[in-house]
């Protein structure tokens, strides 16, 4: 780049986000001049309507055809905020290849194909940054790739979906019903008409591939990705956790464990003093553990046009610096494949929530069950006898055991006469 040329950033998407980044390089184009020594000037806004009018977005910028964006010589970072994996994987891989920087905050095509894309980055000496795409505005890829490199990261865990983080924390301080909770979170706009996606767990698991690829150094897809949603919780599960000193929340895990990497995204107990038990609402939160530096914990705002602005500003930034100054991002390469340990082999403690016959004998039997797959008992509390139907509900907290076991042992504890319903099993976790 000239000594004294302005930095050229186009914009593929001006949604939410894309419309937040116009506004604020406008806003702070002079700031952002002096802190580069140049100026960072928005020269093309891709979007599929051109004519509606966007509110600090000159119209003679906005286009909807890409290729004038993608093969403008000019054009030194391309800032992909489409969304979905195509077109936005198609733009990107060109825009690299053409050996421009690229800044996107999508996560569906870091998850799927963040390491080949950064391979790609590598090859054309440009970088590929994408900071927005998990956990909006809270500073973690870039932690990760720069102020953790001298850890081995031993785990992450973390809350990365805001919208069941508001359901969970509304079921637990209403002792509202999972519907009702999704109701009160779709009136508010924090969940999509269509909440699958979320509250299946699905978008969490996205975002624990991409953190958890980038941690380990090595290629975690979201299939590798063992998966439960929230939809099974009901609100007497956040009662009993409570007794025992227990919150509920969605966790994504990730764990460098002797036989290669286990990651996972389920609801999950966890003590009521741990810091993610605290984190409420539609708050995000990730937390590192590693060799040297212990567990470190970031908090903040995981969505919201603001929130997601910041992190792919820096991104630009951070590229343009680069431009600048010929500075490279220090690329933390992946190893070769890890092998992915399959949940039946986690061990962890569990809590059993089941309906069974109100006559005695039966905890023997249940007991007895759990036993032959070498599960112990830790706890069991009686709870809301039903006179009429004569049913009991049993709740019951197990030592450690193996995931394997545990699944087959409730198989036998549900064929048993004296046995209803399970009503769940959730895990406990003590990260
Ligand atoms: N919203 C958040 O809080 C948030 C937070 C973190 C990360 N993200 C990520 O940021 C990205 C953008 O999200 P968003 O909420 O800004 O989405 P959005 O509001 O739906 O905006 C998408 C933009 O892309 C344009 N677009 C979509 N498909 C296109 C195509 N095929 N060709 C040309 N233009 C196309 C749209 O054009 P029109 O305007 O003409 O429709 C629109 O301007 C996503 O990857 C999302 O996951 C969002």
């Amino acid at each position: 780049l000239a000594s004294n040329s302005e930095v050229q950033v186009a914009l593929l998407g001006a949604g939410v986000v894309g419309g937040g980044v116009a506004r604020i390089l406008g806003e702070k184009r002079d700031a952002f001049a002096r802190l580069l020594g140049r100026p960072l000037t928005v020269t093309g806004v891709l979007v599929r309507d051109a004519d509606r009018a966007r509110a600090g977005i000159e119209p003679r910028l906005v286009t909807t055809d890409a290729a004038r964006i993608l093969e403008d010589g000019d054009v030194d970072i391309i800032v992909e905020l489409l969304g979905r994996e195509q077109p936005a994987l198609d733009y990107i891989t060109q825009a690299l290849t053409a050996g421009k920087y690229v800044v996107t905050a999508n996560k569906d095509v870091m998850a799927r194909h963040g390491s080949r894309l950064l391979a790609l980055s590598r090859q054309h000496d440009v970088d590929l940054l994408y900071e927005a795409s998990v956990a909006s505005a809270i500073p973690i890829i870039a932690p990760l790739k720069r102020d953790m490199l001298s850890n081995r990261i031993l785990s992450l865990a973390a809350i990365i979906n805001g919208t069941t983080n508001y359901i969970l924390t509304a079921m637990s301080r209403e002792g509202a019903d999972f519907a009702d909770a999704l109701r009160q979170a779709q009136d508010l706009g924090y969940a999509e008409s269509n909440p699958a996606n979320d509250v299946e767990g699905e978008d969490a698991r996205f975002k624990l591939a991409i953190l958890a690829s980038l941690a380990f150094r090595a290629p975690v897809r979201p299939d590798d990705i063992y998966r439960e949603g929230i939809t099974q919780l009901a609100a007497k599960d956040f009662r009993y956790a409570e007794e025992f000193g227990y919150a509920i929340k969605l966790l994504a895990l990730a764990r460098q464990v002797p036989d290669g990497i286990q990651a996972r995204v389920h609801p999950a107990f966890l003590p009521i003093g741990a810091p993610l038990a605290k984190v409420d609402g539609v708050l995000n939160a990730v937390q590192v553990e590693g060799d040297l530096m212990g567990r470190v914990n970031f908090q903040g705002p995981g969505a919201g046009s603001l929130a997601a602005t910041s992190a792919v500003v820096a991104d630009i930034l951070d590229a343009a610096q680069s431009i600048i100054g010929g500075r490279r991002d220090v690329h933390s390469e992946e190893e070769a494949p890890s092998k992915i340990v399959p949940m039946s082999e986690l061990v962890t403690r569990y809590y059993i929530r089941l309906t069974v016959k109100d006559q005695p004998g039966v905890l023997a039997q249940i007991a007895r069950c759990l036993g032959e797959a070498q599960i112990s008992i830790a706890s069991v509390l009686q709870k809301e006898t039903n006179v009429t139907a004569r049913t009991a509900e049993l709740v019951i907290m197990t030592h450690e055991a193996r995931e394997a076991s545990v699944q087959s042992a409730l198989t036998a504890v549900h064929a048993l006469p004296v046995v209803e319903e399970i009503g769940n099993f959730l895990r406990v976790e003590e990260p």
